[in-house]
């Protein structure tokens, strides 16, 4: 009898396990939210450092009230940051071809000095109140949503618990990975592809050129000669922020409607031919992603949705958890020795063993 219920509830267990994990599917797949990357977790703080995001949103409150421009700034240093050997905060390392001192960058990268600033600011903060256990790859995560919402873009929860890599970004890994704004539809697709990021993705983040600036540097091979793609008035007003052969490189805003608010108005201007960098308007002029743009122009919910979906993404691509990498106590450097202590450790255990 008891051997009987038992064999009839195993099936009967099972098939409502597998009904349980197929409405989980099709949920999840529903809405796109990736899974949370093994080894962070969303809660990853919530006991050690429950301090630690509003520490994060109060200083940059201040920071962008004296300057919304630095959300820019932040926003884009994630985006280095991950596509660079996963998000690591090795674009923070001096001595990475991004990094605060590296001032000749083959290309030059144009990273706000300033970012790293708050970077740093902040980073000492949580380390004074919660002690050396949050990591700068963490705080750079934090600081780009941060940005997104105090700019008027979509909220969402950040997965936590990154560490700090101990290797540098070289030049090559910098610049293979980091598309250049010259390069169309085609070769920005295939790249970010190859960071299983598809067509949907590449259009949404590429959305976060609704804030900042440029410098003319970026753009001026689509002035001179004129880009046809290019609107006639806006061609003529970069034109005169932008005079061929200019000893200066003046800068200029991304977006020409909207250019601090996290909206919809970039994909709104490409519509309209007045996107900046070739690798922005040409996804209005490429077939695969024509439909993405005008579906994100006319509805900033679906942009959202889908950005978010984007950035969680992207913030988890090739982290450092566990006990992998090093909670870094100066963002721009290594932890002194930790290579060397781990190896003598290393040493030392082996020697221990093969003396038993
Ligand atoms: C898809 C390929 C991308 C290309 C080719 C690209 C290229 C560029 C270039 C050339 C600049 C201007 C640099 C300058 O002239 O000073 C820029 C600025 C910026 N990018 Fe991108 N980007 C891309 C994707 C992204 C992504 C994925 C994000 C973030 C999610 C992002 C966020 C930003 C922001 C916020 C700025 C303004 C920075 C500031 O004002 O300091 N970009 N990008
Ligand atoms: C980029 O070039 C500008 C102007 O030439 C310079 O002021 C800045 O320090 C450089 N930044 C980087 C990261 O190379
Ligand atoms: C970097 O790339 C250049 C050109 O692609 C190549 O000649 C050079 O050997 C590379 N350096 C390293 C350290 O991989
Ligand atoms: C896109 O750029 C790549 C690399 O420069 C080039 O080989 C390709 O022909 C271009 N595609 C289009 C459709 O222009
Ligand atoms: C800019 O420089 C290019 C190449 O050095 C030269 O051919 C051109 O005449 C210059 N244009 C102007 C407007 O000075
Ligand atoms: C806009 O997108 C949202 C989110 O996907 C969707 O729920 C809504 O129906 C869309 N609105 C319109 C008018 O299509
Ligand atoms: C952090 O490291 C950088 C690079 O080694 C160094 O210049 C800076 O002085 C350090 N900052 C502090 C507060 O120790």
């Amino acid at each position: 009898m008891a051997s009987n219920r038992s064999s009839d509830s195993i099936p009967f267990l099972c098939s409502c396990l597998l009904l349980l994990l197929l409405s989980c599917l099709s949920v999840s797949e529903a809405q796109g939210t990736p899974a949370i990357a093994k080894g962070l977790s969303l809660t990853f703080f919530d006991t050690s450092c429950p301090k630690l995001e509003s520490i994060v949103r109060k200083q940059l409150e201040k920071d962008f009230k004296a300057d919304i421009g630095q959300a820019a700034g932040l926003l884009r240093l994630h985006f280095h940051d991950c596509f660079v050997q996963g998000c690591d905060a090795s674009v923070l390392l001096d001595g990475s071809a991004s990094g605060p001192g590296e001032q000749d960058a083959p290309p030059n990268l144009s990273l706000r000095a300033k970012a790293f600033e708050i970077i740093d600011n902040i980073h000492r903060q949580v380390h004074k109140r919660c002690g050396a256990i949050v990591s700068c790859a963490d705080i750079v995560a934090l600081t780009a949503r941060d940005a997104i919402v105090l700019s008027g873009g979509p909220d969402y929860k950040v997965p936590l618990g990154r560490r700090d890599g101990q290797t540098f970004a070289t030049r090559n890994a910098t610049l293979a990975n980091l598309p250049p704004p010259f390069a169309n539809a085609s070769s920005i697709l295939s790249s970010l592809a190859k960071k299983k990021l598809d067509a949907t993705d590449t259009v949404a983040l590429s959305g976060a050129h609704t804030i900042g600036k440029a410098h003319c540097s970026s753009f001026t091979s689509r002035l001179y000669p004129q880009d046809a793609t290019m609107d006639q008035t806006f061609a003529k007003d970069l034109k005169n922020i932008c005079p061929q052969n200019a000893s200066v490189d003046g800068t200029t805003d991304q977006d020409i409607r909207t250019p601090n608010v996290f909206d919809n108005k970039y994909y709104v201007d490409l519509m309209n031919r007045q996107g900046l960098f070739t690798s922005d308007q040409d996804l209005y002029t490429d077939s695969r992603t024509r439909g993405i743009v005008t579906s994100f122009a006319v509805n900033q919910t679906l942009f959202f949705e889908k950005f978010v979906i984007a950035m969680l993404k992207m913030g988890q691509m090739d982290v450092v958890t566990g006990t992998n990498g090093e909670i870094r106590a100066n963002c721009s450097a290594r932890n002194s020795g930790s290579t060397l202590l781990s190896s003598v450790v290393d040493v030392a255990e082996e020697f221990e063993l093969s003396n038993l």
